[in-house]
């Protein structure tokens, strides 16, 4: 063994492993861009389909250019018979992450462009690997919805083409159009979620990606690596502790014991943010419209003062809202089922993904890191009946 122990960084916390473009956090002063937009102008007047356009191509598309790739987009929304025979045979039971992955791996070797580009590079087979990216972004929401309505044994409601890709996701779970506030709260989430620098699925894709595998493989990979609770999922436990407490007189009393117990109160605090996390700023407004709209003032309410205890008691330490205390909120006065919200960040964040997969493809390296070694130099193989 070298005398010499190499540096170990456990988990890669803090190491840069790539450059990248698409987007920066500034934790500091709780601000996030996509490209060097902000976040709260794209939230605003951007779309879901925009923000894609941005981070796979590296420019806000002029109207044609969108109007071209929406088209693109919508068309592609429909999957194979085979793959919805596939939804049906899963267990109902199944977890909507599970299913997902599965649908999209299914989805691949229907896919008449992958046995074309296998193990080639993009700058060769650019025009195949964009129309599969188109593929797999379109074909997510329609795999959720149908899957979604089966485990429920209704019908499943086929893609429109004339609706958003955030509308067409609530119209197929639905089997109703969705009213405007309910369409453009979908978009915004989607845009707030599509891309958020480097994390856990993100980096996954791309050592899938780094070995000239193609896009359905990665996006697979980042799948699988979201759904840990340690990536995706806060949103749903933040929502159900807003249930538990049930009001804001309830919630000083629950934090302060909560906290005195040492536990961690889900939704605030972030890694990188040590301010008000930008995505739950946005978020927060869109509740109180929608807890209005929909009669749902008292959660709104109760997270309102959560917020407000916890502020006054850890803001000082850098902890505020995240994403997740509102994002699950929201999802909930949509009436989406809790076990949807990550697949909905799955949806989202394939968005950051593929362009995360475009954006290094241009100057691939494998990835492929090393492990120290720590066991035995020297063991002396026993024959299996020797063993004790
Ligand atoms: N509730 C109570 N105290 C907290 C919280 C919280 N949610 N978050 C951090 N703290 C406290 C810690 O106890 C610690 O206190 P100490 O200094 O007295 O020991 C201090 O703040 C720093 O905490 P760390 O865990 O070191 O901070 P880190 O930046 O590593 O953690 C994390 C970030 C894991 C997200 C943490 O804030 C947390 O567990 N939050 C709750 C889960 C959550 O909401 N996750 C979603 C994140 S957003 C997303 O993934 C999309």
């Amino acid at each position: 063994m070298a005398s010499e122990v190499p540096p170990v960084y456990i988990g890669l916390k803090g190491i840069y492993v790539a450059k990248t473009a698409l987007s920066y956090i500034d934790g500091e002063r709780g601000r996030l861009i996509y490209r060097g937009y902000s976040i709260e102008d794209l939230a605003e007047h951007s779309s879901f389909e925009e923000v894609t356009y941005l981070l796979w191509f590296g420019k806000l598309p002029n109207r044609k250019e969108l109007e071209e790739f929406k088209e693109n987009l919508s068309r592609e929304r429909e999957i194979p018979d085979d793959v919805v025979d596939i939804l049906r045979k899963l267990p109902k039971s199944s977890h909507p992450m599970d299913v997902l992955k599965t649908g999209v791996a299914a989805l691949g070797p229907f896919d008449p462009d992958l046995p074309n580009i296998w193990g080639q590079h993009i700058h060769e087979k650019r025009t195949e690997n964009l129309r599969i990216a188109i593929r797999i972004l379109s074909k997510m929401p329609t795999i959720m919805a149908y899957f979604h309505r089966m485990r429920e044994g209704k019908e499943i409601v086929r893609p429109r083409t004339d609706l958003s890709h955030a509308a067409n996701f609530l119209y197929m779970m639905w089997g109703r159009e969705p009213k405007e506030i309910e369409a453009k709260l979908m978009d915004v989430a989607l845009i707030l979620h599509a891309d958020h620098g480097f994390n856990a699925s993100t980096f996954a894709c791309l050592v899938t990606a780094s070995t000239l595998s193609d896009l359905y493989s990665a996006v697979v990979t980042g799948i699988s690596t979201l759904k840990g609770p340690l990536h995706g999922g806060a949103n749903e436990q933040a929502l159900k502790m807003l249930m538990e407490i049930g009001s804001p007189e309830r919630a000083r009393d629950y934090v302060k014991a909560k906290l005195e117990r040492k536990e961690r109160i889900m939704g605030f605090g972030h890694r990188v943010y040590k301010a008000y996390d930008p995505r739950a700023r946005i978020l927060k407004k869109y509740a109180e419209m929608l807890a209005k709209e929909t009669g749902q003032e008292n959660l709104f309410n109760t997270a309102l003062e959560v917020e407000k205890v916890m502020i006054e008691l850890l803001g000082k330490k850098g902890i505020f809202p995240n994403v997740d205390f509102y994002s699950g909120q929201v999802y909930h006065m949509l009436g989406i089922p809790t076990d949807i919200f990550t697949p909905i960040f799955a949806i989202s964040r394939t968005s950051g993904w593929i362009g995360h997969v475009f954006e290094y493809w241009e100057e691939n390296v494998l990835i492929r890191p090393r492990a120290l070694y720590v066991g035995p130099m020297e063991a002396k193989y026993i024959p299996l009946d020797e063993r004790l």
